[in-house]
């Protein structure tokens, strides 16, 4: 039997991330933050230098890994955990993500690991672009205004709004809810609501 992918898309700071660890750990499902991935992929350029080629690039090697049940990008061998909030990260990741060499790196990644697993996969396109199929799309959102103050919150310095404009803008994969996606909409939600919704929906028998 295919193994199942439940896709939780949305922008910066809308909880996803706490949304889709609780929820894997709920349903026993590998735990997988694409944006983990094209963080761990901009630290390793940022690294690199600016005029770093796409050959090179193409060459890395950049494989999956999993500590317990969440999958963690290690680039040329080296598990970057401790850099992936970096505020320069945080200031490149936006235009790193919209590189076809880059967005081919991950995008094999993740379908190498939805192979072999069930996992609940956060990002911007996973219901749309890598994972079209699943019948399982959520997108989660939050007012601009919440997601700054959580943000602010964690102590970080991320333009959040800044990397929502390049996210949606862009032309290959932008942010946007798949049609077929459940919205939620988080802002006055608690989390324990939020994953509640989502495994009811799961569980629900799908109409068609
Ligand atoms: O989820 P995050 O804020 O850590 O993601 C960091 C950046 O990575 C995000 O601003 C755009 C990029 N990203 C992407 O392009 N596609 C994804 N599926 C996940 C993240």
């Amino acid at each position: 039997m295919a193994c199942s992918v439940i896709a939780i898309d949305g922008p910066a700071a809308s909880g996803k991330s706490t949304v889709a660890r609780e929820v894997a750990a709920r349903l026993g499902y590998a735990w997988v933050n694409s944006g983990a991935f094209y963080r761990a992929l901009t630290w390793w350029m940022l690294r690199e230098g600016r005029d770093v080629r796409e050959d090179r690039l193409a060459s890395i090697e950049a494989r999956a890994n999993f500590d317990g049940t969440e999958a963690r990008l290690l680039v040329d061998g080296m598990d970057v955990r401790q850099h992936l909030r970096d505020p320069e990260v945080n200031r490149h990741v936006s235009p790193v993500s919209q590189l076809p060499i880059v967005r081919a790196i991950v995008g094999r990644e993740l379908r190498a690991i939805a192979a072999g697993r069930d996992c609940v996969i956060e990002g911007r396109d996973i219901g749309t672009c890598v994972f079209p199929e699943t019948p399982f799309k959520f997108y989660i959102d939050a007012s601009p205004e919440e997601r700054e103050r959580r943000r602010r919150e964690q102590g970080e310095s991320d333009s959040i709004l800044e990397r929502d404009r390049l996210d949606t803008g862009r032309t290959v994969a932008p942010l946007e809810p798949a049609p077929d996606a459940l919205h939620l909409d988080t802002t006055c939600l608690s989390i324990e609501e939020v994953v509640r919704r989502i495994l009811a929906a799961i569980a629900a028998p799908r109409a068609g």
